[in-house]
């Protein structure tokens, strides 16, 4: 079996920006344990996140379908993947894109670098599982953020995605939104899930170390 997957998403968090993205990233360098974690930081801060904590898998929260060339502001993937970045988030909830987006993709990168495409519901997770990604993660947008888990309060979309997903494709599921503690990703893992994606269980804990130490506590 794959080890579970713990992906700590830095979004535009203060604590998880510039200087405090690579203290954060350290600390999560430095966390013993059996699961695979996995930092999704700003574009600005993935080169010094990477030179920071060499150990550590370090995604992009999204990237843009582009080549080189003539592309003012877009998030160009073979930079990205020069720079170190070994995954990327795609289509979170705060950052919405098109199917085609996807698709061209999916052209685009080597096989060997992570897609994670977000889902907001379990139709959507079929769709996006479609594309061949490594992971699919849903997350209810209404609980993002929040301090109730997702595997508390709607298991079912934790469930029904693992069981929509498995139907078109080995691609992994991971579930999100409002994932706090250790108990909350043994619940995503006993409901399917390969893993979990969650961000202010540690960018605002006034205690990040802890709060990944609590996370992977009941991991093997
Ligand atoms: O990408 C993770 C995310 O959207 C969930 O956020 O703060 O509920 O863990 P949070």
């Amino acid at each position: 079996m794959n080890k579970p997957i713990v992906v700590v998403n830095f979004k535009t968090y203060e604590s998880a920006q510039g200087f405090s993205a690579e203290n954060l990233a350290k600390i999560m360098e430095g966390i013993q344990t059996s699961a695979r974690l996995v930092a999704a930081v700003s574009s600005f801060d993935l080169s010094s996140v990477v030179r920071a904590a060499p150990e550590l898998e370090v995604w992009c929260q999204h990237l843009d379908p582009i080549v080189y060339g003539s592309n003012t502001g877009f998030l160009h993937p073979l930079t990205a993947i020069e720079r170190g970045a070994r995954g990327t988030l795609i289509n979170h909830a705060e950052h919405k894109v098109g199917v085609n987006h996807i698709s061209k993709l999916t052209e685009i990168i080597p096989e060997e670098f992570v897609l994670c495409a977000c889902a907001a519901d379990v139709p959507e997770a079929k769709i996006l599982s479609s594309f061949g990604p490594a992971f699919v993660a849903v997350e209810p947008p209404e609980l993002i953020g929040g301090d109730v888990s997702v595997t508390s309060v709607d298991p079912a979309i934790v469930s029904g995605t693992v069981e929509a997903v498995n139907g078109v494709s080995n691609v992994g599921v991971l579930c999100g939104a409002g994932i706090k503690n250790g108990k909350d990703v043994i619940k995503a893992i006993e409901l399917g899930a390969s893993g979990v994606l969650l961000a202010s269980g540690v960018t605002k804990s006034n205690n990040p170390e802890a709060a990944l130490m609590d996370l992977v506590s009941l991991i093997d």
